[in-house]
């Protein structure tokens, strides 16, 4: 009998972690995503699940698995675990926070500069021999980062790490929103907290970072994009359904914002087929934590929250259960 049930290929160095805390494992290192049949009796035995965000864990799968203690999500957003089911089973969610927090701000930084700057359709044109010499209005005419208003919705760590950087790197003027104002983070990174209308109306870049709820589902639909300046640019490194994407592209279309650089879509893996159409958009295929230091930092911690449950302590980075065992 197996205790943890790996969804998914994992590094070795966390099946090396397993290993040493003498845990038995299944690993499903074909790397296919598995269906809830396919792990029939496993799930029946496991104590322990390690999954990525793309698998789906409902009540149904917690109920194929009557001794599970604990969910290891390899990711700092949750939303593919019913957290409410899991914590009215008295199963511990966990995830990998602070591991990925810089990664993704590199990543958010990138596809801002290149939005900004234009930087994939200048490529493609250097590439297809286009470039015939300097002139004063070159067809990649971009728009200043320096010096501009950032405006981020959700100031945790991976927003305030982008707003260090905007700060520090760009001496940007930052606005934030979110369910509260955080004075420190704020002070700190000379932010000012003000509602997401006021956010939209007043950056000339709007980031989300905010993570994926009921209340955060469609936080922005074609209603929002028209309070925001025609020269802003959206930048979502987050989740994909935080923005209404048949309404992000009607407002690119319609010119009510200027462009958008995205990691991450609604109905991922396919993205809205008309934003590959518009040339001022960049897209990356949720990239935000793709190095490999920080995935495997991620696989990492998962495994450690795993063994932590399991030889019967605390999970370093509980989601539920907060304050108290289950
Ligand atoms: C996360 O961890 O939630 C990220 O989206 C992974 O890239």
């Amino acid at each position: 009998m197996e205790r943890i049930l790996i969804i998914r290929k994992i590094f070795n160095e966390a099946i090396a972690l397993i290993d040493e805390a003498g845990l038995s494992y299944w690993h499903n290192e074909a790397d296919a995503p598995l269906g809830l049949s396919e792990m029939g009796t496993r799930l029946a035995e496991a104590e322990a699940i390690i999954c990525l965000l793309t698998d789906r864990v409902d009540a149904q799968v917690m109920d194929a698995a009557p001794h599970l203690k604990i969910i290891a999500n390899v990711a700092v957003g949750y939303d593919n675990i019913d957290v409410a089911a899991a914590t009215e089973r008295g199963i511990i969610v966990t995830n990998t926070p602070s591991v990925l927090t810089e990664c993704t701000a590199d990543l958010t930084f990138a596809l801002l500069l290149a939005t900004a700057r234009r930087i994939v359709e200048a490529d493609a044109y250097m590439r297809a021999g286009k470039f015939e010499g300097w002139e004063l209005f070159q067809p990649h005419l971009g728009v200043d980062v320096f010096g501009k208003t950032l405006g981020i919705v959700g100031l945790g760590r991976i927003g305030a790490a982008v707003a260090r950087r905007a700060l520090l790197g760009f001496n940007m003027s930052i606005l934030y929103t979110g369910q509260n104002p955080k004075p420190d983070a704020g002070r700190e990174l000379e932010a000012r907290f003000v509602g997401l209308a006021n956010l939209l109306r007043h950056s000339d870049f709007v980031s989300i970072h905010a993570p994926l709820t009921a209340q955060t589902r469609h936080l922005l639909t074609l209603n929002e994009f028209r309070l925001m300046k025609p020269s802003a640019i959206l930048i979502n490194t987050a989740r994909g359904p935080i923005i209404k994407e048949a309404d992000l592209v009607q407002a690119l279309e319609q010119d009510l914002i200027a462009g958008a650089g995205l990691d991450v879509y609604e109905e991922e893996p396919e993205a809205h087929p008309g934003l590959a159409a518009l040339p001022n958009v960049v897209m990356v295929p949720h990239i935000g934590s793709a190095t490999t230091e920080t995935r495997r930092r991620m696989a990492l911690m998962a495994a450690e929250n795993v063994a932590a449950v399991l030889g019967g302590g605390r999970p370093l980075n509980p989601v539920n259960f907060t304050s108290r065992n289950p």
